[in-house]
């Protein structure tokens, strides 16, 4: 079975409730009918701020075409844990799952592997699907550690999560810190190598459950730079910041990732 294509937006914190559903609205217009009606061959998903989530309902799964993503979760399902928001809370919303360990949050939120494990393990539990990322700063990439890097964020963010609950909702996006917002892609060579380096883990520790999981790339992602990076083998489609406000260019982004071969 093919592994299943994903092209994500991460709107971050941009957009209010009316100009999220505006774009919401431009990107489903726009959205190549054979994508709708053939064999769908690429999951198309928006991580919108939290309190646009429910007004995107609309345009959502299975009303409309998108998977709707919060953009973290907290590492319990409720409690006395002021300003935190839990996955059945996030569910209950209209998410279909949550992006966590951004590079965003490790940094400007001291968010670590061992939290993140938590959150990934909180978030599987309740039936969200996730998109867990992981990925180098520019002193590791130079250092040359980067794969070793990434593969021990990898593990130890996947620590606490339990075999069975990997299935199909668990998603990998790999991001180099330095490829994030900058405009600098990561080479065609150097996505492919860490993702076949990631793939090979995930297959040695989980399997052929492992094996399929979908391994998106982000950073930078432009129409420009998509069918290479697609082309860089082991990818399975894109997590796109930047380019993912403007619903033209993420559109071209979600066709080069179902066209690509
Ligand atoms: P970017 O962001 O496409 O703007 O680099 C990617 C991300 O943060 O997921």
């Amino acid at each position: 079975m093919a592994r299943v294509r994903w092209t994500i937006g991460n709107w971050k914190q941009n957009l209010f409730r009316g100009t999220a559903e505006l774009l919401a609205t431009d990107i489903v217009e726009g959205i190549p009918a054979e994508l709708l009606e053939g064999p769908v061959r690429t999951k198309i998903g928006v991580a919108p701020t939290l309190v646009a989530l429910d007004a995107l309902a609309p345009w959502s799964r299975p009303a409309g075409p998108l998977y709707l993503f919060g953009q973290n979760c907290a590492a319990q399902e409720e409690g006395a844990f002021t300003g935190e928001v839990g996955p059945g809370q996030l569910a209950d919303v209209g998410a279909h799952g949550a992006i966590l360990g951004h590079s965003e949050r490790r940094t400007h939120f001291r968010e670590d592997d061992a939290l993140i494990a938590r959150k990934v393990q909180c978030a599987l539990q309740a039936g969200l699907r996730v998109v867990l990322c992981v990925g180098e700063g520019l002193e590791v990439r130079e250092s040359g550690e980067h794969e070793n890097f990434v593969i021990s964020q990898l593990s130890a963010s996947l620590a606490e999560v339990d075999p069975e609950l990997f299935q199909d909702r668990l998603i990998l996006a790999y991001e180099p810190v330095w490829a994030i917002g900058t405009g600098k892609t990561a080479s065609a060579r150097d996505v492919g190598a860490m993702h076949k380096r990631i793939r090979s883990w995930l297959t040695e520790h989980h399997g052929a459950t492992g094996a399929d999981r979908s391994i998106l790339y982000g950073g930078s992602v432009k129409p420009g730079n998509a069918a290479g990076l697609m082309a860089a083998g082991d990818v399975d489609g894109f997590l796109v910041g930047g380019a993912s406000l403007e619903a033209e260019a993420f559109l071209q982004i979600v066709r080069l990732v179902a066209e690509a071969s």
